[in-house]
């Protein structure tokens, strides 16, 4: 935790999160003579605090000539990132790298029906904690294990079978029937956290399982199309030049083929993309968006049919929502959450650009759709719904 260390206070100068009312002191450290909320310190990073949430002083509680607190009254209480990842299969053990190697979690718990892969998997990813920059535990285990766990990533679930041309949704059947005995587990072990959702078909598996828990809606979502607007941005980049990062680009509705790309709402460095295709019709004036829509939405069945699974490209979508979770960053990313009003839904699981903090999906944000973005948006949502009510009746 980088707390920096004053010379001349006499009270605490800790991080607000530490100490609530304010103290008024010179920062040596930080050249500036500043007051007030945030002066004299360096502010640790939100993922440390999160880490390490100390709680440690009540208001003007005396500090040494070093700026430490009076060893006496020193005490602290930490909590640990704990997630546990349910199905220790391609996502989950890509998951799990993701997030140790960007230290984004302390400890990783795996379940699996089948014990001796999730041993072997949590085996492989610890020891690739040694040489990793932040120590992590991994190990498989229960669902005893969940009770003081903070997150919980499920990725149980079977892969859409190409050779019969199925799609996610026609996973559906089988998901639940693996679902079922899995939620009655979360049910009683104590988890109380926040619920991120893998498996397909993703929109409609997070809203099953935010029934079937009766779960606070913005505790339970799924990445959905955080990974195929990475995708989009990716097919954007190889068609204009532009790096990925450089642009922004959403996937909507679906993680899956009726998902939709609001290009109305696309920019590049802040420059709407329909301005530049009109002051630049010989290079954007030329984009084919249906075909760039296209690459991006086939993206995962180009990766499944070439290598039998898909998992880097999730496993990072799910290490950047879980940066956002764990550090509380206000975050936008384009997530699948409960809509009930925004973008003229009723109880939908839709994937739309959502704020990200430590409470889950803490707003959505709505974009101006044109008439014709909004009713591809519509069609997507009532795939969703009918499927959810399917799902229901299983
Ligand atoms: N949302 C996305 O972007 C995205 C991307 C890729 C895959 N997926 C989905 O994630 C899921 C997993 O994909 P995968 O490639 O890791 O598959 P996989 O077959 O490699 O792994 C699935 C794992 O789930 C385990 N499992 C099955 N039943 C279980 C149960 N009752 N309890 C605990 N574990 C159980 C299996 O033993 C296996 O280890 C699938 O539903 C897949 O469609 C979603």
């Amino acid at each position: 935790m980088d707390i920096a260390i004053t010379a001349m206070p006499t009270v605490c100068s800790a991080p607000p999160i530490c100490c609530p009312p304010r103290q008024e002191f010179r920062s040596p450290l930080q050249g500036t003579d500043r007051a007030g909320p945030g002066a004299g310190f360096l502010m640790p990073d939100a993922e440390s605090l999160w880490a390490l949430r100390v709680f440690c002083c009540p208001p003007g509680r005396q500090v040494d000539h070093t700026g430490r607190h009076m060893k006496e009254e020193t005490h602290m209480q930490v909590d640990r990132r704990k997630i546990i990842i349910i199905g220790a299969g391609h996502v989950g053990s890509h998951a799990g790298y993701a997030l140790i190697s960007q230290g984004l979690a302390d400890e990783i718990v795996y379940i699996d029906v089948d014990r001796k892969k999730a041993e072997a998997q949590a085996m492989d990813l610890f020891d690739s904690t040694v040489y990793l920059p932040r120590r992590a535990i991994v190990r498989a285990g229960d669902y005893s294990d969940a009770r003081d766990a903070q997150l919980l990533i499920m990725a149980a679930g079977p892969l859409a079978d190409m050779s019969k041309g199925e799609t996610r949704m026609d996973t559906l059947g089988v998901t639940v029937a693996i679902l079922k005995p899995i939620l009655e587990q979360i049910r009683t072990s104590g988890f109380s956290g926040i619920i991120l959702s893998i498996s397909n078909p993703a929109d409609v598996v997070a809203h099953y399982i935010q029934n079937q828990l009766d779960w606070p809606p913005q505790k339970v979502f799924s990445t959905s199309t955080t990974l195929d607007s990475a995708r989009l941005r990716r097919a954007l980049a190889q068609a204009t030049g532009v790096d990925q990062k450089s642009i922004c680009a959403y996937a909507l509705g679906e993680h899956g083929e009726s998902q939709m790309v609001p290009w109305s709402a696309v920019t590049i460095a802040g420059k709407p993309l329909s301005q530049l295709r009109r002051e630049r019709p010989d290079t954007y004036g030329k984009l084919d968006l249906d075909a760039i829509a296209a690459d991006g939405r086939a993206g995962g069945w180009t990766i499944l049919g070439g290598k039998g699974s898909t998992e880097f490209g999730i496993g990072a979508s799910i290490a950047e929502v879980v940066r956002a979770v764990f550090g509380d960053e206000n975050r936008v990313l384009p997530v699948s959450t409960l809509l009930n009003g925004p973008y003229g839904q009723k109880d939908v699981y839709a994937s739309v650009p959502a704020i990200l903090n430590r409470d889950g999906v803490a707003e959505v944000i709505q974009l101006d759709l044109t008439p014709e973005e909004q009713a591809q948006f519509d069609a997507s949502c009532r795939v969703m719904d009918e499927n959810y009510r399917l799902a229901l009746a299983m």
